[in-house]
């Protein structure tokens, strides 16, 4: 974003890739050679290799919540900071998960379609929907953006039940109800998935989860592609082991125009969009650029995953 760039380059010389394609790695290792900060996006691997080629970088930042790209533990033991962008993107990724379930759950892509087409006119043939009041939301991964979704489903008269690695101390607060991963899979009308992608959640729905779900669950996906087994999720939808899939992220990404993902009737993919709005993303830069100029200039990091790590 435009203002955060100029900030920047008040103070910084910068190098700025501007292509669509991501920027070749011996480019950037070239480019490394002297930088002492580092601004990336999620489709470049932050790994020993490159960390190598970059003797003088004191601070890394990204414009996102999600590091998985980033080897946290080489960046600390070159005391090198990373910085992300926690909190301003909470309520826009949670109006996108809280969209693709209402999308979804009320079929509203395949009324559009049927009416962009001209099939309104001729019967209509779309499936009924289902209601959301009274049924089980279960959430997969209870942090602030968790939170934040529990906060619409309860104005929405749903019962709402989570799964995280550690339970909440506040659940009353929240008006959501611990369960075990397969309790959650097997209550839940839908589900909607939150957890950052690590070693730990990596594969974590795969053909046995999908298994215990109920045949007419709605999964619904705001995390991390590789969270989920591509080829599991794609057999659970065409057998009818669950109703419907929602994504906002998939694995691989983006997908590609013959994926078999996109012939089924009981999907809706959007692009990575859960952060992308006007406001959330101007945020996102603005909190981008404050880390960068933070650890050039020896400062606190307003938003630093290893600050207590790094000597
Ligand atoms: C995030 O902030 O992690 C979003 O998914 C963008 O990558």
């Amino acid at each position: 974003m435009a203002p955060a760039l100029d900030r920047i380059q008040e103070v910084c010389e910068v190098r700025a890739w501007e292509k669509v394609d991501p920027i070749p790695r011996e480019n950037l290792f070239e480019w490394l050679k002297d930088a002492e900060g580092l601004v990336v996006t999620g489709n470049i691997q932050v790994d020993e290799e490159l960390l190598q080629h970059a003797p003088s970088l004191k601070v890394i930042v990204q414009s996102a919540v999600g590091y998985d790209n980033i080897n946290i533990e080489a960046c600390t033991r070159r005391g090198i900071l990373f910085g992300n962008t926690p909190g301003v993107l909470v309520d826009a990724t949670a109006d996108l998960a809280f969209s693709l379930l209402l999308c979804s759950a009320r079929r509203i892509h395949e009324g559009w379609e049927s009416v962009r087409t001209g099939s309104w006119h001729s019967g209509c043939k779309i499936p009924f929907g289902i209601d959301l009041a009274g049924k089980t939301l279960g959430i997969v991964g209870m942090g602030q953006i968790g939170v934040a979704v529990a906060k619409r489903a309860k104005a929405f008269g749903m019962k709402i039940i989570y799964y995280n690695r550690n339970r909440r101390s506040n659940d009353n607060e929240i008006g959501a109800i611990y369960e075990s991963f397969h309790g959650l899979l097997e209550q839940s009308d839908y589900v909607i998935v939150l957890t950052p992608l690590s070693k730990e959640t990596r594969g974590l729905f795969g053909r046995e989860q999908f298994k215990k779900m109920k045949s007419t669950a709605y999964f619904i996906n705001v995390s991390r592609g590789p969270v989920v087994d591509t080829d599991a999720l794609l057999d659970a939808l065409r057998t009818g082991e669950i109703a419907y899939a929602a994504l906002d992220v998939t694995d691989p990404e983006p997908l590609l125009g013959d994926h078999p993902l996109l012939t089924l009737p009981n999907i809706l993919i959007t692009p990575h969009i859960g952060s992308a709005t006007i406001e959330t993303r101007t945020a996102m830069a603005q909190l981008t650029a404050d880390n960068l100029l933070a650890g050039l200039s020896g400062e606190p990091l307003p938003a630093c995953v290893n600050a207590n790590e790094v000597k």
